[in-house]
């Protein structure tokens, strides 16, 4: 789930203990309980881990005669047993020969403990379901780490980046991947192994992908890289052109901030990157003709959390434009429900990471059963983005903070291009309509930055309305799909008890919740529903709730039923949520700064879960 870091060196050097702590440090954003580092010293591997943040760690190693040569760090986001310093990686077998840091869940880690207590008398230390590995390993060990490795990955069932290193061996770090992102770097007079590349991008630019079911073997000098039949495979190491200052956080007071306001950024990149110079699309090569778009007679959107808020979006678009029915569905409901998909589905699957699990096993649900796979991804070689048949990337760059900002706009974005490629394709939109909405799309980076200069007003709301317990949002159409992220980015940031409806529902039911004390945010953007919304938002001022409305410029006429108004600049309808989204993601950042809430890394949240 969380932060790995391993590295090594020449035996005669030292100073691994910075440089995985500093690499850990890079992964931080990916939210942990606990963390731990070994290094090698004196003939065996040496552990530290404490609980809470890296500072503690820090603490604990500074002493000078603690360091190495090489050693291995882990960040733990806990699945099995509860953060503690017994928990926290790295774990060992009894006679600490062997260390392992795994990311995920062994799914058969129990039938595994039971095994190893009864036949091999094993003690165990933690609660963890990862501290069979190393004991497995040591029971395997008869002279040959890597053979022992292998021996005990054929007995693992789950997912694992699992990261290992042998008291035998101290001149070697093996890493074998199931399901959780793993990748190496290339040093000079070192190498290293990570889960992801900001932890090594100080030291290393030229990166090697590790696919599922391989093992890799680092030493100083040499990454080794065995297929899933181990057997050696050659691989071209990826060039990476950010840096690590495009991770940081650049004068903002956090990387949330400095997110939403990279948006206009980030939404121009990711559209013009794909208009060619007669603003046709060229959907980054993606071969897709009109009897392909006609054979299709179902299209899926699966996605979670934010990713999932984008694909309602994304189904409004694609059934407007490409008239083809759309289903969206969050990944850990659709993976259960034996779906309808066949050879005539277009799966679309929505993510940030690339490495959500519960999506991408959906998208193996989906490919099993002969779907066309295409996904829309942030991080460039990921699992969901590799398992795909095509990707339309985001442009967002790196997302730090754990609520969504930058990316879900990035994703509207491909969302909407995916639906006019494929309406132009098909015939199911003409020109003149094909025109207009590119036209209205490449204002949207200037009317994003016009929100942002408003952002004062949105910040004096927040300030007034921090300490409300309850704070509803309501929208109808694509307000509606909005207001789900509006409340999901409150909630998340700020812990304050939110809920989203879609407004004509409220006289069902949740009306009953109303009164003087509920904040109701109220999303009137559509033009053709304007006055269906105006009537919503005078149902829940008769039961006394305050109300701020989001509107366009110039449709004043609300002033007269809400409390108050944020207006947004004028917009087709279609296109509104690109900017709607911003003043609901300035609103819940201030909310959260206002009641001291850790902004970018938010109680029980992680930035990328990889476990189900
Ligand atoms: C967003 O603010 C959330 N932290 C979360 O809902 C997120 O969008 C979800 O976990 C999906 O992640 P992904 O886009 O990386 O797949
Ligand atoms: N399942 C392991 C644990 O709970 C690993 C968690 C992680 O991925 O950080 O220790």
């Amino acid at each position: 789930m969380c932060g790995i870091v391993g590295y090594v060196a020449g035996a005669d050097t030292s100073g691994a203990k910075d440089i995985i702590i500093n690499g850990l440090r890079r992964l931080e954003y990916r939210g942990y309980d606990s963390s731990g580092i070994a290094l090698y010293k004196d003939g065996k591997f040496e552990t530290r881990k404490s609980v809470g943040g890296l500072e503690n760690l820090e603490k604990l190693v500074d002493d000078p005669e603690f360091d190495s040569y090489m050693g291995i760090g882990h960040t733990r986001w806990a699945t099995h047993g509860v953060p503690s310093n017994a928990n926290a990686h790295p774990h060992s077998n009894e006679d600490e020969t062997v260390t392992i840091i795994h990311n995920g869940i062994i799914e058969n880690y129990l039938e595994l403990r039971e095994m190893l207590a009864e036949k091999h008398g094993v003690k165990f230390k933690s609660e963890t379901d990862s501290e069979v590995i190393a004991h497995l390993i040591g029971v395997n060990y008869e002279g040959d780490f890597l053979q022992a490795v292998h021996k005990t990955v054929d007995m693992m069932r789950g997912a694992y980046a699992l990261v290992t290193v042998c008291a035998h061996e101290p001149d070697k770090i093996i890493g074998v991947r199931k399901d959780a992102p793993m990748i190496a770097g290339i040093g000079k007079g070192c190498n290293f192994i990570a889960s992801d590349i900001p932890a090594l991008l100080e030291h290393s630019k030229e990166v090697l992908i590790v696919e599922n079911n391989e093992t890799i073997i680092v030493t100083k000098d040499d990454i080794q890289i065995l297929g899933a039949d181990r057997k050696p495979v050659t691989r071209e190491p990826l060039h990476i052109t950010w840096d690590v200052d495009a991770a940081e956080k650049g004068g903002y007071d956090h990387f949330m901030l400095k997110e939403i306001h990279e948006q206009p950024e980030g939404i121009k990149d990711t559209l013009m990157k794909r208009l060619k110079d007669d603003d046709t699309i060229n959907l980054d090569g993606i071969e897709m003709t009109k009897e392909d778009i006609e054979g299709f007679n179902k299209v899926y959107i699966v996605a979670c959390g934010t990713a999932y808020h984008a694909g309602l979006v994304g189904k409004a678009a694609i059934e407007k434009m490409a008239r083809i029915p759309v289903e969206v569905d969050v990944a850990s409901e659709f993976r259960y429900r034996d779906p309808f998909v066949d050879d005539k589905t277009l799966f679309i699957a929505i993510s940030q990471s690339g490495e959500t699990l519960d999506t991408l096993a959906a998208l193996r649900e989906a490919k099993n059963k002969g779907a066309r796979i295409l996904s829309v991804v942030n991080v460039v070689g990921s699992s969901v983005a590799r398992e795909s048949d095509d990707v339309v990337y985001t442009w967002a760059g790196p997302e730090i903070a754990v609520a969504s900002t930058k990316a879900y706009t990035t994703q509207l974005v491909c969302m909407y291009l995916i639906a006019l490629f494929m309406g132009k394709v098909k015939g199911s939109i003409d020109d003149k309509y094909y025109k207009e909405i590119i036209a209205e799309l490449k204002t949207i980076p200037g009317k994003v930055s016009e929100i942002l200069n408003r952002e004062g007003i949105i910040k004096d709301a927040a300030e007034r309305f921090f300490n409300k317990n309850d704070i509803f949002f309501i929208g109808r159409g694509p307000d509606s799909g909005v207001s789900l992220e509006g409340s999901l980015k409150l909630k998340e940031i700020s812990y304050i008890n939110s809920f989203a409806i879609a407004a004509g529902e409220l006289k069902h039911g949740t009306i009953a919740l109303m009164d003087e004390k509920t904040l109701v945010i109220a999303l009137d953007t559509q033009d053709f529903l304007f006055e269906k919304m105006l009537s919503n938002i005078k149902e829940v001022k008769a039961r006394d709730a305050y109300v701020i409305a989001l509107a366009k410029d110039g449709h004043t006429d609300i002033e007269r039923e809400a409390d108050e108004v944020i207006y947004i600049p004028e917009c087709r309808d279609e296109l509104t949520p690109l900017l709607s989204v911003v003043p609901l993601q300035i609103f819940a950042y201030y909310v959260a700064k206002c009641r001291g809430c850790n902004i970018d890394k938010p109680k029980n949240l992680a930035k990328s879960v990889t476990v189900e």
